[in-house]
């Protein structure tokens, strides 16, 4: 049978994508059955401000906290707190009719490209469980020798040697002559990245190559042996240790000195509860940094997949949180920096909130979901990719960010140079200059929500540098 919190997830989904007609129609549907649910009046009144509706979302509010303080009356909130919440939607109303603060000038609409990612392959080894190649109808192919040699050429001429990021989706190292290649981009003065696996056993000419990189990113999910292998398939947490121990041992002996070395964890239901084993693991093994990224779950995959963490039911919801804030303290106690991706510090940050707050409701899923700051008038989302990133993909498109899908251009068109001056990738880079911004950026799961003013500052230092 559908439960509530299944049409509920359903209209918040609605309302993510901006579909606001589709998410309040539900919402007041259910309403219905539940006549003065503070969630969704919360969720109407929401929507009621992004349509601009500022008296409709205040009335929203009002009830929603009536109902708060019915349903609250019981516990010991300390004074003030259904007060100080009252003021939010206030302050969150001023904010929202505040005009455009940015002008329609900026400091350069001209990119000066200093990374270069590169899919070599779409293909891979593995099929982890949450990752878009486990998708029935996914095909990986190879970077055609052509498109691969209209990079080299682009880079070997980038001013100032760009850092080349030798992989987007799918496995790298999976690649025939991968190390000729990465000896070739070398070979530019390029400094070269990679994201791995290293679940394969390498052979000592792969390690050879591997040594030369300036970084290397290495995806462990947890230190569990067993859970690994059921996430990522098969892959043996003693394969991806001999592999390191080798690297380590080759590039000291050969270059005196150790590429940087970070671990990708990506934060689900399953691995979230681990994190600070792995971060404790990541010190005890001299890894350089760990990154914590915010699952991307696609539907499209199994119900056994791994889930985002904000569909744990509340009680482990919070949990989960928790999790994350000790993994980030332990990391500092222990010298390893812990970067926790910008929408997963959005959810701690509303638990926060919520917490000082004594309010229970502001701790559900959808809210945490739907309420994660999405900028307004007068902000943008901080990000310099359009003006200093190209990405190109494995069939020759060509994206101006590091993990969006939108084109710029494509490689039998026009030279990378072209490309990354063109007038498409203009509009990219004047939409965030001034927070006119598109769908893609609008909703960006990693660059921070920030005032235009401050943006544009930020990139007249980058560009002054
Ligand atoms: C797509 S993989 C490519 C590199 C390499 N095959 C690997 O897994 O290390 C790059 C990173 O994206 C992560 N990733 C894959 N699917 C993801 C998803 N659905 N949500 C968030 N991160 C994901 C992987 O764990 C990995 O750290
Ligand atoms: S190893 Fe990387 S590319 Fe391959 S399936 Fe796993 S996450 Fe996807």
């Amino acid at each position: 049978m559908t439960s509530f919190w299944d049409y509920l997830e359903a209209a918040v989904l609605a309302h993510r994508q901006g579909h606001l007609e589709q998410a309040d129609a539900a919402y007041r549907r259910m309403l219905a059955d539940q006549p003065d649910d503070p969630h969704l009046l919360y969720l109407r009144a929401l929507i009621a401000l992004q349509k601009g509706n500022g008296e409709a979302a205040v009335a929203s509010v009002e009830r929603a906290l009536e109902e708060c303080r019915v349903r609250f009356a019981a516990l010991p909130a300390p004074p003030g707190a259904v007060q100080e919440l009252a003021e939010v939607p206030a302050a969150a109303m001023a904010h929202a009719i505040t005009p455009a603060a940015g002008s329609d000038e900026y400091p350069s609409g001209r990119a000066r490209i200093e990374e270069v990612f590169v899919e070599l392959t779409s293909r891979c080894n593995l099929r982890c469980r949450y990752c878009a190649l486990s998708l029935p109808d996914y095909v990986g192919r190879d970077m055609s020798p052509l498109h691969v040699a209209a990079v080299h050429e682009f880079i070997a001429n980038a001013p100032g040697s760009p850092l080349v990021s030798l992989n987007v989706h799918g496995e790298t190292t999976l690649v025939e002559g991968w190390t000729e290649l990465s000896s070739r981009f070398a070979a530019t003065g390029a400094r070269l990245n990679l994201i791995s696996n290293f679940a394969r056993q390498f052979s000592d000419e792969e390690i050879a190559a591997l040594s030369c990189y300036a970084g290397i990113r290495i995806s462990i999910d947890t230190v569990d042996r067993k859970l690994l292998r059921e996430i990522r398939r098969n892959v043996d947490l003693r394969i991806i240790l001999h592999n390191l121990t080798r690297l380590r041992a080759a590039a000291l002996r050969e270059h005196g000195r150790i590429p940087r070395l970070g671990i990708n964890c990506v934060v689900s239901d399953k691995s979230v509860f681990g994190l600070c084993d792995l971060v404790a693991f990541a010190a005890a093994n001299g890894f350089d940094d760990v990154s914590l990224i915010d699952l991307a779950e696609l539907t499209e995959l199994p119900d056994d997949r791994p889930r985002h963490i904000s569909a744990l039911a509340p009680q482990e919801y919070r949990r989960a949180l928790d999790a994350i804030r000790d993994a980030a303290a332990l990391g500092k106690r222990m010298g390893v920096p812990v970067d926790v991706q910008t929408s997963l510090k959005d959810l701690l940050t509303m638990a926060d909130y919520a917490q000082r707050h004594s309010v229970r409701y502001f701790k559900s899923n959808a809210v945490a979901l739907v309420s994660a700051p999405l900028p307004g008038p007068g902000e943008t989302r901080g990000c310099l990719d359009p003006w200093r990133v190209v990405k190109v993909e494995e069939g020759g498109a060509v994206v101006a960010c590091c993990i969006g899908r939108t084109r710029i251009g494509h490689l039998d068109e026009k030279p990378l140079a072209q490309i990354a001056s063109g007038e498409a990738a203009q509009r990219r880079r004047e939409a965030l200059a001034t927070g006119k911004l598109d769908e893609e950026c609008r909703f960006c799961p990693v660059r921070p929500v920030v005032a235009v003013d401050a943006f544009q500052a930020q990139l007249a230092a980058w560009w002054a540098r």
